[in-house]
């Protein structure tokens, strides 16, 4: 597949890593992939591109954003292959990022249950934890979710 120095067309990336050509494209003009062009003008992409490319698409399905997608690819080294180091340092910044969206994600799960003190009084919590919509006072949305994804205690203790 692709001659290893001229490296793979877009059609073999495309085959391989499952990406469709358009969001190639949109993730080279994102700046999270790059490819060289040949004499003829086809874009060639160096094999790793598929180790960035599921980073991407893994990052993505976790609910990630692109820019900070970006920003952490933008940690490896352009101008060679990535190595271990390189990748296991983008995973000491990433930790950090995971587990707080682990953590909101843990917190929301396991507030579903709960009155979370929208305003919305229907779940028989909510007579227990937002009586008459107290909760109004502590401003717009849901105030238990909010206060405590910001670090803050929870208002009804
Ligand atoms: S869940 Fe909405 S006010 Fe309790």
């Amino acid at each position: 597949m692709g001659d290893m120095h001229l490296g793979l067309s877009i059609g073999e990336v495309t085959a391989r890593s499952g990406v469709a050509r358009t969001a190639l494209r949109f993730y080279e003009d994102k700046g999270l992939i790059h490819s060289e062009r040949t004499a003829g003008n086809q874009r060639r992409y160096p094999r790793v591109v598929l180790r960035r490319l599921a980073f991407i698409q893994a990052a993505q399905r976790a609910g990630v954003e692109l820019s900070e997608i970006r920003e952490a690819l933008d940690t490896l080294p352009d101008r060679r292959v990535p190595s271990k180091a390189d990748w296991a340092r983008l995973g000491t910044v990433w930790q950090a990022k995971l587990d707080a969206r682990i953590e909101a994600l843990t917190r929301l799960r396991n507030q579903l249950t709960s009155c979370i003190g929208c305003g919305c009084l229907s779940l028989k919590s909510c007579g227990i934890y937002n009586t008459g919509d107290e909760m109004a006072a502590y401003g717009p949305g849901a105030p238990r979710l909010r206060i405590k994804a910001q670090g803050g205690k929870d208002p009804v203790g």
